[in-house]
């Protein structure tokens, strides 16, 4: 029997699982990303999560028949190079090659927005329908657009970065990690969220998140439930730019759904309702006809299976 593997290369955590030829997951493993100690040990550490998952698994070595990494950036696919990822720390990094080296076996790469797209399309959110275009938020804001069933590449592969999308009005934004002013990952990112908030204690804003440790997004989150104004702010600010992004998507492309997963989209209906309302205000009338705002559903093992899938399903 042979075995894949999908690898999700996020800003926070590596994670890794173990698929079938049907592409059904059996096993995971996760492990921190470990950014701040640079390209070197990002790269040795995949390759650490990977030999230790089929360690821990009844498979072998020799059942291992690739590969598959979405990863965290601007990914160029033809010559499998990242050229750059904001939160991974990746600079023109020929990841497809080293992986390659490093594994000696088969390697496929692609965003990682794009293959938890792939994944929410084929067995998620987006089962059933053909054009879908799925937000991830997590350490960044990812993008995949799926028009009749595939992914939309773009002309050189970059197609579907939503959170680099410039919303922030000028006296408003901040610098993103691409370089550039305004993005929507600097508002509607956890990390985004996060530096709201501790912006707002800082500044000396009434909120009971001055009295949290270590600001998470979920903790901004919970504030916002439990009636706490600041918080709320904060997260209707996140869900402002989403929404209004989400219009002007529609205006060009006509989705059918949107599915908005990432650690961020936990939040639930607080979230939900903000965007769907931002949407519609937003958004002629036409394009809210039949159009849906849902979670995805696969939730952390999108980006799994959709990297193990960049073998199954091509
Ligand atoms: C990167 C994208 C990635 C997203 C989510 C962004 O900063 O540019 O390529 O999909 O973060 O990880
Ligand atoms: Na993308
Ligand atoms: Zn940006």
């Amino acid at each position: 029997e042979q075995i894949y593997i999908g690898v999700d290369l996020g800003g926070t955590a590596v994670k890794v699982g173990i698929c079938n030829a049907e592409g059904k997951l059996l096993q995971t493993y996760e492990g921190p990303t470990e950014v701040a100690k640079g390209t070197d040990t990002v790269l040795a550490n995949i390759e650490k999560y990977v030999r230790q998952i089929v360690e821990d698994s009844p498979y072998s070595w020799d059942q291992l028949a690739g590969v598959g990494a979405g990863v965290a950036g601007f990914t160029d696919l033809k010559e499998g190079v990242v050229i750059l990822a904001p939160n991974v720390g990746f600079r023109d990094v020929p990841v497809r090659a080293i992986l390659e080296e490093r594994l000696g076996k088969p390697i496929k790469i692609d965003n990682d927005a794009n293959v938890a797209a792939l994944g929410e399309a084929w067995g998620g959110a987006g089962k059933g329908v053909d054009d879908c275009v799925c937000y991830t938020l997590g350490t960044g804001v990812g993008g995949g657009i799926i028009v009749r069933g595939k992914i939309y590449q773009g002309f050189s592969g970059l197609a579907g970065e939503l959170g680099h999308m410039s919303v922030v009005p000028d006296l408003e934004a901040i610098q993103c990690g691409c370089g550039k002013m305004g993005c929507l990952e600097t508002v509607s990112s956890a990390t985004g969220i996060i530096r709201m908030a501790k912006d707002a204690v800082e500044r000396g804003d009434r909120t009971s998140l001055a009295q949290v440790e270590n600001i998470m997004a979920k903790d901004v989150f919970d504030a916002a439930k439990n009636g706490d104004e600041v918080a709320e702010r904060i997260v209707n600010r996140a869900a402002f730019y989403l929404g209004k992004s989400m219009a002007a998507v529609a205006a060009v492309l006509n989705p059918q759904r949107f599915i908005i997963g990432g650690g961020v989209s936990k939040a639930g209906d607080i979230l939900f309702d903000e965007i769907r309302s931002v949407y519609a205000k937003f958004a002629p009338e036409p394009l809210q006809r039949g159009v849906e705002i849902v979670p995805a559903t696969l939730g952390n093992d999108a980006g799994i299976v959709g990297a193990a899938g960049l073998f199954l399903r091509s």
